[in-house]
């Protein structure tokens, strides 16, 4: 075997299947800032569905999908009863939806330090503003930025979520298709009914 074709196939075992079809959805995408958000779906702490948009950060490893967020946000509480989740990911160009389960990784080894330090000062900012969801109080500070001398706040939250199940509804075919990955079936490929 050539030192190409291992390195190749070194690439394939460590990586799910599913992850170089995604990347070739958002890489369609080009560089809109929209090829980055997905649907976080939770279980609210009353047992109805909760879902939001927030920013794809990276991956950790295979299968470890990074998010941040808020510490004080409804979100956190609910993961903490809760940790299973659902992604949704829409890439139109590719015209491909990419929905997720996974779990979230609570006791993570994260490097909340170099996460902090990669937001742009506006992107910190959010992180300085009073408690998200309150009621507005008129008198409360919204900075604009925070530079990278500020402390790493308290409430920010750098989320790992292990992926355990992949579904992928592509629309460019007839018919159209939807395959089906789980962590646990060594991320085989199911062909599924769209
Ligand atoms: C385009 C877009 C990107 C967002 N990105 C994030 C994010 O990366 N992290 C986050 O916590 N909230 C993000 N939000 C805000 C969330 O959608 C949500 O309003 C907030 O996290 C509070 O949610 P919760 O009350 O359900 O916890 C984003 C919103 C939009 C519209």
């Amino acid at each position: 075997m050539t030192e190409r074709s291992n390195q190749a196939s070194s690439i394939t075992t460590s990586l799910p299947p599913w992850r170089a079809l995604l990347k070739g959805a958002r890489a369609r995408e080009g560089r809109q800032p929209s090829a980055r958000w997905l649907q976080l779906a939770t279980m609210g702490l009353d047992g109805t569905p909760r879902v939001r948009t927030l920013v794809f950060r990276g991956w950790h490893g295979g299968d470890l999908l990074e998010l941040y967020t808020d510490t004080r946000s409804a979100k956190f509480e609910e993961l903490l009863q809760q940790p299973q989740v659902e992604l949704c990911w829409l890439l139109p160009k590719a015209k491909q939806q990419y929905r997720l389960r996974g779990t979230w990784m609570r006791q993570a080894q994260i490097s909340n330090a170099q996460s902090w330090q990669s937001l742009s000062p506006q992107g910190r900012a959010l992180w300085g503003w009073p408690a998200p969801g309150q009621p507005l109080e008129r008198e409360a500070d919204f900075p604009e930025e925070l530079d990278d001398t500020v402390a790493i706040p308290e409430n920010f939250l750098v989320l790992q979520l292990q992926i355990h199940r992949a579904e992928l509804l592509d629309l460019t075919r007839h018919p159209h298709q939807r395959i089906l990955w789980c962590r646990d079936d060594a991320w085989r490929e199911q062909q599924l009914n769209p």
